[in-house]
């Protein structure tokens, strides 16, 4: 399988918009470049950015990790790193919840 290599500016500051009425339960959303990931009441935000080099990664909800199709690194559930060449956790990003929704931001 080939990696989707994204070109998002990594200092350009975008906000990623998730309403809140699309998940009511837990689990990973995804708007690329952005996953929102809500679990035991807790709410992370990290980026689908691989730290390695770049390519877009997976979200494998039976096995509650992120994968990279380039080159194989591993995340847990939680965006932190587990294995391959990547060697950080997935980057986290800053969000805010307003009534309805939660803005991500990435900077
Ligand atoms: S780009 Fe993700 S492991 Fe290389």
């Amino acid at each position: 399988m080939v990696g989707r290599y994204i070109s998002f500016p990594l200092r350009a500051k975008r906000r990623i918009i998730f309403p809140l009425s699309e998940f009511q339960n837990e689990g990973v959303f995804h708007q690329s470049p952005v996953y929102l990931i809500i679990a035991e009441a807790k709410i992370k935000a990290v980026t689908d950015v691989c730290p390695h080099l770049g390519c877009q990664v997976n979200y494998h909800r039976d096995q509650e990790k992120f994968v990279c199709p380039c080159h194989g690194s591993t995340f847990d559930g939680r965006g932190h790193y587990l294995s391959g060449p990547a060697r950080t956790d997935l980057r986290s990003l800053s969000w805010t919840r307003t009534n309805d929704q939660i803005e991500v931001s990435q900077k």
